[in-house]
């Protein structure tokens, strides 16, 4: 997976593009959290694994970390292979006059044991990135080695192939650049799209090494039936310009390569497909608001 690494990759737009985990998946995991641990903050840390710009990272210490007050944890490392991702992260802390409970670091996610002393942390997140790891034997065997005894709590949230709430007829077009054979299709680095487009259904969390293993999966279909969202609970929902929305395709991994294949001058894979889009729906316009929906699924775990 070596596109989000690449010097050319737009962090930038990753960071500004992405959805965040709702709030009802980061209480979730604070609960699961509180429930072993004997909770005063000190000298805890939460390492966030495969973190990109740090958009994770960032939220995760505003929702457990010092801004609210009294904070749940005291320290969080955002790791990522990228430098690219890292350096943006890095200044984005800078920018925003983040505190120092905050850090980043390049650091493969088969390296954590080298890094990480043992039985060290409370929390370990892996947002949207789980599915890139290809040995996972080796991922779960270095969260438990890290991961305090008994405490330690692991937290995986994914999310894939967004569709518009109000236009379910675009979601042809919308399945179709993503996995078109002469679209973004075979740009995907594999197996990871796979796993990610199941819902990390075939990554299993070890039930050696961990328990109280909680899985949930919502689709957009869920999503399209219900009633009332709320009774979904972690609904992945975002009100975004259609413009905004073909800039969050334009983050994606197999879009970075098909534009490393494609020389100046090719029309734009992505800039085609929303021009189908506004063809098809004629009282949309790039500025139009829509209501954008993803499949999401989150595991969490504790350790042995
Ligand atoms: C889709 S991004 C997810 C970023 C962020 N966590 C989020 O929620 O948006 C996946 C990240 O996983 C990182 N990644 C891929 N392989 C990795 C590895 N071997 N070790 C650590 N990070 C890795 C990529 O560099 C990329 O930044």
């Amino acid at each position: 997976m070596s596109q989000f690494s690449s010097p050319s990759y737009a962090a930038s737009r990753y960071d500004a593009n992405r959805p965040e985990c709702p709030r009802t998946v980061l209480n979730k995991v604070v609960d699961y959290y509180k429930i072993a641990a004997k909770v005063n903050g000190t000298g805890s840390l939460l390492v966030d694994v495969g973190c990109g710009s740090g958009n994770s990272t960032r939220l995760l210490y505003s929702h457990m970390g010092s801004l609210g007050g009294s904070p749940l944890i005291d320290r969080f490392v955002g790791c990522d292979v990228s430098q690219k991702m890292i350096s943006f992260a890095k200044a984005s802390v800078r920018e925003m006059g983040l505190d120092s409970s905050l850090s980043f670091d390049v650091i493969d996610y088969l390296e954590l044991q080298n890094r990480f002393d043992a039985n060290s942390v409370e929390i370990l997140t892996c947002m949207e990135s789980v599915h890139w790891f290809t040995d996972i034997e080796s991922f779960w065997g270095q969260c438990h080695r890290i991961l305090k005894d008994k405490v330690g709590v692991l937290a995986v949230w994914g999310y894939v192939d967004p569709v518009i709430l109000e236009y379910p007829r675009l979601d042809a077009i919308f399945e179709d650049l993503t996995y078109g054979n002469n679209k973004l299709g075979n740009d995907w680095s594999q197996p990871g799209r796979t796993f990610l487009k199941n819902l990390l259904k075939d990554i299993k969390i070890d039930n050696q090494s961990f328990t109280d293993i909680e899985e949930n999966v919502i689709t957009v279909d869920q999503i399209r039936k219900a009633e009332n969202l709320e009774t979904l609970g972690y609904v992945l929902k975002r009100k975004m310009k259609l413009q905004d929305l073909k800039d969050y395709f334009k983050t994606y991994s197999s879009y970075h390569s098909w534009k490393l294949r494609n020389s100046e001058g090719i029309s734009d894979i992505i800039d085609q497909a929303f021009e189908l889009i506004l063809k098809q729906e004629n009282t949309l316009t790039m500025d139009a608001e829509v209501t954008v929906i993803w499949n999401s699924t989150y595991k969490l775990a504790r350790k042995y």
